[in-house]
Parts: structure tokens; sequence; C-alpha cells
């Protein structure tokens, strides 16, 4: 039997960027019919990061609102996940912790492994909250996927970040043991160091991600996880939305059920609401999918929440979450609209300079442009620092 865990998420919170670019502008300027990108891979359009903001400012954003509602008394550790991180020793996490002004008592780290990395840190907060229940665990999910300009992969671009407040007693989900997990060393999508943009091989990506939901699955039945029936929605790992249903296809064909595409929008439909104009935000993305379900479906209290979690390279996790009754009254619903509708949109010529701009890496005095209307910025590298802003 699955056991209810008691502690979980306690509030969920979404920050997206100033700029969208929407896939009619990019198929206008490569030729690709838009049917490819509105149906084949089920995107409309792609937030984009204004010159001053970053991973920081986003999941500052993100977890503002979360403690202006429930303070900082009880967040002893911050968990920064991030797969497209701006210092290869400081957490992120660390300039967060400033820019909120939360306690010194504090530990603060960044956590990666691709896209998984966010679950990780749920996993983690679950442990120390287990440890002491007294204790919450904020949990910052934050990305800004890039991939070569005229690649494959452009299209599936996008950029949000999430905050959640892990806790005991939480006020949206339970989360549940027990997980399944997989892992497998494949070279699917990566990014050396040296690289500002990822490196993919993009249809075995898909090969390998779906390798990942049947071996998730697998270990998750193993070890007593609900049966495919108990489950109300299924929350995928969104790279382009399309994967979702993909995903959920081949969970459907590796428990010997047919394809049937009803089911599968019953199980995944009222997930991809923000994916598909936010783009793939990496760590931030199943969340994202949890934020669209629970935004929009009809009361979810007591039902049971599938999550697949996938990381390339390759980590993935399978869990289960039970949704608390009264959760509706805790939802950010209106902010979460707001995040995406404020979005001011761009040519194409502006998206591509925001594409190619990247930081001299002169040690000198490099001040932003003021773009975002959001309530951080970053305002400057100077001395190879990064100088954060309130607005
Ligand atoms: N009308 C309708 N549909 C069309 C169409 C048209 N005119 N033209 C093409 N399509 C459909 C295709 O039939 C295809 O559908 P199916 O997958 O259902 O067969 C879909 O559109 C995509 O077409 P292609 O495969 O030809 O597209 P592509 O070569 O441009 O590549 C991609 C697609 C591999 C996803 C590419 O965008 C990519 O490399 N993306 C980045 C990698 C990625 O997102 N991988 C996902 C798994 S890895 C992961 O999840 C981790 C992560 O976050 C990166």
């Amino acid at each position: 039997m699955p056991r209810d865990l008691a502690a979980g998420m306690h509030d969920l919170s979404f920050a997206t960027t100033e700029f969208v670019l929407p896939h009619t502008v990019l198929a206008e300027h490569n030729g690709t019919d838009i049917a490819k990108y509105h149906v084949g891979i089920g995107q409309r359009s792609m937030s984009v990061a204004a010159a001053d903001e970053d991973i920081v400012t986003l999941g500052a954003a993100a977890a503002a609102p979360v403690i202006a509602r429930h303070g900082a008394d009880r967040i002893r550790t911050v968990v920064f996940a991030t797969e497209s991180s701006v210092d290869q020793a400081k957490s992120a996490g660390v300039y967060v912790h400033s820019l909120l002004g939360l306690p010194t008592a504090t530990r603060v780290v960044e956590l990666k492994q691709a896209c998984y990395a966010a679950t990780a840190g749920l996993q983690f907060a679950l442990g120390l909250v287990h440890r002491d229940p007294a204790q919450q665990v904020l949990v910052i999910a934050s990305d800004i996927s890039k991939y070569e300009a005229d690649s494959p992969g452009e299209a599936t671009q996008g950029a949000a970040a999430v905050a959640m407040l892990i806790g005991s007693d939480p006020a949206l989900m339970r989360v549940e043991e027990p997980s399944g997990l997989f892992t497998a060393d494949v070279m699917d999508f990566w990014r050396p160091n040296y690289r500002d943009a990822a490196l993919v091989d993009g249809q075995e990506s898909v090969t390998a991600y779906l390798q990942a939901v049947a071996g998730t699955w697998k270990d998750y039945t193993e070890r007593g996880g609900h049966p495919l029936e108990e489950f109300a929605a299924f929350c995928y790992h969104q790279p382009f939305t399309k994967m979702a249903r993909k995903a959920h296809r081949h969970l459907l064909n590796t428990c010997g059920y047919d394809t049937d595409e009803e089911r599968i929008t019953r199980a995944v439909g009222q997930t991809t609401a923000y994916n598909e104009v936010v783009g793939n935000s990496y760590t931030a993305s199943v969340y994202l999918a949890l934020a669209a379900l629970l935004d929009q479906a009809d009361d979810l209290g007591g039902r049971s929440v599938g999550f697949l979690s996938y990381g390339s390279g390759s980590v993935a996790e399978f869990f289960a979450g039970t949704v608390v009754p009264g959760y509706r009254e805790h939802l950010r619903t209106g902010a979460h609209r707001e995040a995406v509708d404020r979005r001011r949109p761009l040519d194409h010529a502006a998206y591509r300079a925001l594409h190619a701009r990247s930081f001299p890496a002169d040690g000198g005095d490099h001040p932003t442009p003021e773009q975002t209307t959001g309530p951080f910025r970053l305002a400057a590298l100077r001395g190879h620092k990064r100088v954060y802003e309130r607005r």
C-alpha cells in the first residue's frame, strides 16, 4: 500500500519572463508550417528572458509571494534546482536568500541533474520535514532553456521558475511513498561547461524519456504503488507539451492498454496550459504542469495525481501526491494567469538580439539595459560579480 507521508506542498507559485515570442513569429521566420508547432509539438509561444532577468530574478519573483503569505520563520533550508546555473561555485539560492531577506540561520544549496533536480529537492525537503515537522523547506526550480538558433530544439525554448513551500500538514498536496526510480547513462541532452546552449540528440532524447517512463513505473509498482486506474491525472515533465501525450501513451501501452486518445486527454489535458505558452522551463516544467492542473480542474480534493520527473542524462522518478481537500482556497490562479498574460511580445529581430547576448568575461563594469518590469533585476556584472537589485 502507498504510504501517505503527511508532509508535502503547502504553497506553489510560479513566475516567468518579461517577454514572449509567439511561435507564429518563429514559423514565419524559418518557413515552418505553424501546425508543426501548434499540433506537432504542442507549443504556442515561448517565454524569453529580458537582458536583466536570469534564473535568480525569476526564482526570487516566484518565491516572494510565498514568503509574503507565510513568512520565513519556519524556513531553515532553501534548495535551488537548476540546469542553467550562473556560477560554478556559489548557489543561485544565496542571491535569492539575500533578495528575499531570509534569516541568516538558513542552509542554502543548489542541485543539478538536468530537469530532474527539483524533484530531488522536493524529496530531500520531505526528508528534512520528516526529521523535524516544525521546519519548512523552500524549494525553487528556475531555468532558462536555450538551444542553438535555427536548430530543431529552438522551438522548445522557454523560461520560468517555480517556488514550492514544503512542510508538514500541507495545504495543497501530500506526497506519498513509494517513488519509482530510474537512472541510465545516456547522452540524449547535455551542456558542457564551456557552452551556453544545450546539445541534444532530439530523437534519442524522446526514446530515453520513454524508457525512463517504463523504468520508473516498473520500480513504482514493484514497491507497491497505486494501480494506474486510481490516478485522477498525471503531471509529466513537458519539454514540449506533446511529450506528455507520448509519455502517457507509452505508460498505457506498458500497462497492457491499447492507445486511447480520449483517455490520454483525460489524464494530461489539464496539465499543459502553462507549459504550452511558457516553453521548456526544465526543472520547473513538471510543477508548472501541477499548477495548471490545480488551477483548472474541478475539485481534486482527496484524489491521487501521478508525477513523472525526467532529467536527461538520465535520472527519473515517478511518485504520487494526494490533493488536500480545501486546496482551492490556497491557489494562486489569478497571479499565474497574470504572469503569463503580462509578457510583452517580441519580434524576431529583438528575440534574436536577446538570444545572442552574453556578458563579456573581462571583469569590467557591465550594466544591463533596464528591461524587466518584474520585482527583481540583474543590474550589472561588475568585477566578475553579479549585482542584483529590487525594483
Ligand atoms: N503538422 C502537424 N504535425 C507536424 C507537422 C505539421 N505540418 N510537421 C511535423 N509534425 C509533427 C511530426 O509528425 C512530429 O510528431 P510525432 O513526434 O508525433 O511524430 C512532430 O511534429 C515533431 O516533428 P519532428 O520530429 O520532425 O521535429 P524535429 O525534427 O523538429 O524535432 C524535437 C522535434 C526532437 C522534439 C526537437 O524539437 C528537439 O530536439 N527538442 C529538444 C529536445 C527535447 O525536447 N527532447 C525531449 C525529451 S528530453 C527531455 O525531456 C529533457 C529536456 O527537457 C530537454
